[in-house]
């Protein structure tokens, strides 16, 4: 998880250097952690978070001062050239795609031990477990907000035909400024022709605790398969927890809650209350079968907004009544103003 701080912060800046000592001083920085990027253009300015298989750096390139952030792939995974092709995939796809709700990748190496690295903007604020934790449980309607972006994103990337197969709360970056980026296309895969693939069982990707149906089954797995765990998320933001957390505790029971049992709508959860149609579509995008989930996430993302839009305001029918008929209708109200008026002023003086 991360937290960084407001990027005008002046203790986050480089200082500003003419010319003459950009040239001079091109190695400014120290490196605090250890030479873990050494070998590339940048040098650590500090650890701003980290995966399963990554480190993720604040870093300053070292001629030009410019800071980013970069993702390496973590020392104890040396050895691992399965990692390091998924690492440098990542960065492959991200450096394809343009989308204001993913992170542009720019740069691309190995470190000098032949650790893969690639560099990013730097993103300032946390994830959304973070943000989770920090504020309770969302409002319906900034929990449908953030969700919607980050379902903007993936839409992105599903149209450039990648399934990114690992969509939870810890991938999903809020930044200070209200944007959400998906981040983490760590295990994401080209749906090349068919439109799904089957996962491998050797490598089995993804976190049983977000993993769909088909996932835990190993059987193909497509767009569809991002939309469950996106249901997911949304799940968690609005009731604080997920469907199956009872099922925690053990891998499997997760797997086979996942598959076969039924989740009880948030609103079950939640300390307020949820639309009924933002729990419908919770639970469109978390049925068993992909075909009965949204086909899409830009349909899902069309539902979501419209379960917490506020009702259209019913416009007043224009008036048939013609001139005379209104002029009657007015003589008639005002008549009876006055006989009201009469009969309370009789009633006053009998007594
Ligand atoms: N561009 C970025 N700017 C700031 N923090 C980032 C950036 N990219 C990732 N992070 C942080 O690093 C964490 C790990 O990154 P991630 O890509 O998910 O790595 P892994 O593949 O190891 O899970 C993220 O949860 C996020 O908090
Ligand atoms: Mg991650």
């Amino acid at each position: 998880m991360c937290m960084l701080e407001d990027p005008r912060d002046a203790s986050t800046l480089p200082e500003t250097l003419s010319f003459a000592e950009v040239l001079d001083a091109p190695f400014a920085l120290e490196e605090p952690e250890g030479p873990a990027l050494a070998g590339t253009p940048y040098a650590v300015v500090r650890r701003v978070g980290q995966g399963g298989m990554g480190e993720v750096y604040e870093a300053e390139h070292r001629a030009l001062g410019r800071r980013a952030a970069v993702k390496v792939l973590h020392q104890r995974h040396v050895d691992r050239p399965d990692l390091a092709a998924r690492l440098r995939g990542e960065a492959r796809l991200l450096g394809r795609l343009r989308h204001p709700n993913l992170v542009d990748v720019f740069d691309l190496g190995v470190t000098a031990d032949g650790r893969p690295w690639f560099a990013m903007p730097l993103l300032f604020g946390r994830d959304l477990r973070e943000e989770l934790a920090r504020s309770g449980c969302l409002t319906p309607e900034r929990a449908a907000s953030l969700v919607g972006q980050a379902l903007a994103g993936l839409g992105a990337a599903h149209a450039a035909g990648l399934v990114h197969r690992d969509i939870k709360l810890e991938n999903l970056f809020l930044e200070h400024d209200g944007t959400v980026k998906v981040l983490d296309f760590g295990i994401a895969k080209a749906t090349s022709g068919g439109g799904a693939f089957r996962t491998d069982p050797a490598t089995s990707p993804g976190t049983p605790r977000t993993m769909a149906p088909e996932q835990c089954a190993r059987e193909p797995v497509d767009s569809r398969t991002d939309l469950y765990a996106v249901g997911l998320c949304l799940y968690e933001l609005l009731a604080g927890r997920g469907p199956f957390d009872d099922a925690r505790g053990s891998a499997d029971a997760l797997r086979f809650a996942h598959a076969r049992r039924e989740p009880a709508p948030p609103s079950a959860f939640a300390r307020r209350p949820i639309p009924a149609a933002l729990d419908r579509v919770v639970l469109t995008a978390l049925a068993k079968s992909p075909a009965d989930r949204f086909q899409s996430a830009a349909e899902m993302a069309g539902a979501l907004a419209a379960s917490v839009a506020p009702l259209p305001a019913v416009p007043l029918a224009p008036s048939r009544r013609s001139p005379a008929a209104s002029f009657v209708a007015l003589s008639a109200a005002a008549l009876a103003l006055v006989a009201l008026v009469l009969t309370l002023v009789t009633s006053l003086a009998a007594r």
